[in-house]
């Protein structure tokens, strides 16, 4: 999905501009971007890797993640800056809560010094949307604490916050799916293959059709 120019003018005193370093785009990631997402992964400092999973995470235990992002169950989607990705999402199924609803879990991730741009709330308002069109009544977000960032976006998307154990946990309930979020979301389907198809190494042919 290719985005406005939200980058240039008009930019809010307390957000920092991404800096300018080509077409920006949020697209579906599928297993053919595992090189990308390892960059990512092995791009980011001590500090944003202990806030995204919660735990001392070195190059090693990044890189075996990034190797299963896109084929665990789920949804995974990645804001490109030029060809570079810079921020990831993620929906991961969860079990059926207490009250028996569907649930789900959304993690985040935006390289520094491309944050406080919005790519954040963008990842968050795709994945909201592709869980609510898979009938998730929940959503769950977790963090440190301290996290204010984590805490103050997803606050931003109406979730209800508590502590435990050590973390905060958000919860996001969902509206209903209706025809035109679920058409939506169809044609922005329609684009991620077109990006994710121009993505591919020139090498790579498609199949046929029969
Ligand atoms: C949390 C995180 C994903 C936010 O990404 P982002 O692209 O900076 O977020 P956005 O620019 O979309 O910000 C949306 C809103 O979040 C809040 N926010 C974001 N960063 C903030 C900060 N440092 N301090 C206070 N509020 C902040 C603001 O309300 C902001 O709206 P505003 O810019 O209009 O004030 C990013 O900081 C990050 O990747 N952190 C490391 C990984 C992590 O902690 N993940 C969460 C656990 S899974």
């Amino acid at each position: 999905m290719s985005l406005p120019n939200f980058l240039a003018p008009a930019v809010p005193p307390s957000r920092q501009p991404v800096p300018r370093r080509g077409r920006t785009s949020l697209r579906r990631l599928w297993p053919s971007d595992t090189p990308a997402v390892r960059a990512f992964f092995l791009r980011l400092d001590s500090e944003t890797r202990a806030s995204r999973f919660m735990a001392a995470v070195g190059d090693r235990m990044a890189a075996d993640y990034a190797e299963r992002v896109t084929v665990m169950s789920g949804m995974v989607v990645g804001i490109f800056v030029g060809d570079t990705l810079r921020a990831l999402g993620e929906l991961r199924p969860l079990g059926p809560g207490p009250s028996g609803v569907r649930r789900a879990e959304v993690a985040l991730t935006v390289e520094p010094g491309f944050r406080r741009a919005g790519l954040g709330a963008l990842l968050l308002r795709r994945l909201v949307e592709a869980a609510r069109n898979r009938g998730i009544a929940e959503l769950c977000l977790r963090c440190l604490p301290h996290n204010v960032a984590m805490r103050r976006l997803i606050m931003g998307f109406g979730a209800q916050m508590r502590l435990e154990e050590g973390e905060s946990e958000g919860t996001i309930r969902l509206a209903r799916a209706t025809p035109l979020s679920l058409w939506q979301e169809g044609v922005e389907a329609a684009l991620d293959f077109q990006l994710a198809v121009a993505a591919l190494p020139l090498s790579i042919k498609l199949p046929r059709a029969a």
